[in-house]
């Protein structure tokens, strides 16, 4: 077994990820970093997770995604929801398909011109950090935090700190940690809420504090917040409501099983929001219009939709509470909502672990290096009930072999 490791507490807020060439996040990979905002290496840029997640992360018993169970076309024709003209292939084109446009910024509570349709939340995320800051920009990104938001910030050419989301408090979003890492130069904050990995819930009060000290110098703060779909009636306001300095991110992927529809959005000031329509005139121009019009028809059945989820991962989460509280062995910052947990490990490192659960036991879940906290593992709370039953069979298995 492993020594064991740190996790979050290693937070450096002084690493800068520009002008020279480091690991990748504890991740074994080599990026070459930007030498200057003019001297850019895109064409070797990857992102480990998605990597891993496209090619290694199905096994028999796959606790390792993060979204509710998928959704088919099927399930929409036998509830009568879909009709000829919903599958229509081609649309009227322009910034935005005025249909979806509405009924993102009815669900929101916000006008049509503050939403930025996208593909799915991880171009909302593109859209947001290419519209708000410049090659060599600063800006701060949480630790832990979903890669895809490190490797976008960096493609982007940010110059990247680090505040730190830390174990020991739950990975609760602290403001001391991020006035300890801000500067006069910094032009964005990048927070998840929920938080991925840990499901920790940032509040409003604790938003507002973060958005006065982005404030303070002239930042904004991008919140992305595909994992608050998943408190349902509990419903949480989007953090854009608390002004203009808020930029705000979400899809219909996680909570509601729909991620084939990449129906995602911004929700942003409305002179930030056209700019990032212009820009996604260099990257999609247009979404698939039969995805635009079934997004409209899944927002207009979102509480049903919702319903089975959330009963689903109310019984979930009891049945791994239960098994929690079977494993000394295990440490975990449990909260009532969300998808994932990050248990971390007393002893050794995750990743020999997952590889044992996965080659043995047929059974995966995320090498918590992903997140760069190697003790960890993220594990999926929304699965099928049997998938869950026997996939926390096997994983107490694996832990007793450990
Ligand atoms: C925090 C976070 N944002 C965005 C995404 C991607 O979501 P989408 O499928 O909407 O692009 C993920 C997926 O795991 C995520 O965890």
């Amino acid at each position: 077994m492993g020594p064991t490791r740190p996790s979050v507490a290693q937070t450096d807020n002084e690493q800068v990820l520009w002008g020279k060439k480091r690991e990748h996040m504890n991740l074994g990979v080599t990026m070459e970093q930007p030498d200057s905002p003019t001297n850019r290496h895109r064409s070797g840029m990857r992102s480990p997770y998605l990597e891993w997640a496209k090619t290694r992360s199905q096994a028999r018993y796959t606790l390792a995604s993060s979204g509710m169970a998928s959704y088919t076309l099927a399930d929409f024709l036998s509830r009568g929801w879909v009709g000829q003209e919903d599958l229509e292939l081609t649309g009227p084109g322009g910034y935005g398909y005025e249909p979806l446009q509405q009924a993102l910024a009815a669900k929101n509570g916000v006008a049509p011109t503050c939403v930025v349709a996208a593909a799915g939340t991880s171009m909302a995320n593109h859209l947001a950090m290419a519209a708000t800051f410049e090659p060599g920009d600063e800006i701060l990104i949480e630790q832990p935090t979903y890669e895809l938001l490190l490797s976008t910030a960096l493609y982007l050419g940010a110059r990247v700190r680090r505040f730190a989301r830390r174990f020991e408090a739950g990975f609760r979003l602290d403001p001391r940690e991020v006035r300890g890492a801000l500067t006069p130069r910094t032009r964005l904050i990048v927070i998840t809420n929920l938080h991925n990995p840990s499901s920790a819930l940032t509040d409003q009060d604790t938003l507002r504090e973060v958005g006065e000290l982005a404030k303070g110098v002239g930042a904004r703060v991008l919140v992305d917040e595909v994992y608050l779909e998943a408190c349902y009636s509990t419903a949480r306001r989007s953090a854009f409501h608390l002004g203009n300095h808020f930029v705000a991110t979400s899809s219909l992927t996680k909570a509601y099983g729909l991620g084939g529809l990449r129906c995602g959005w911004v929700l942003a000031e409305p002179g930030l929001a056209r700019a990032m329509w212009r820009l996604n005139d260099f990257y999609g121009v247009n979404a698939a219009h039969p995805a635009e019009r079934l997004g409209v028809v899944a927002l207009n059945h979102l509480d049903e939709i919702a319903a089975s989820y959330a009963n689903l991962l109310t019984r979930n989460r009891q049945t791994v509470n239960r098994f929690l509280d079977t494993r000394p062995d295990l440490e975990v910052a449990r909260h009532p909502f969300g998808t994932v947990l990050f248990p971390r490990l007393r002893e050794g490192e995750a990743e020999a672990f997952c590889e044992l659960l996965r080659s043995r036991y047929e059974t995966s879940v995320v090498p918590g290096k992903f997140f760069e906290a190697p003790q960890h593992f993220r594990m999926f709370v929304g699965a099928q009930e049997p998938i869950l039953a026997e996939g926390l069979e096997r994983l107490k298995r694996a832990l007793d072999e450990y």
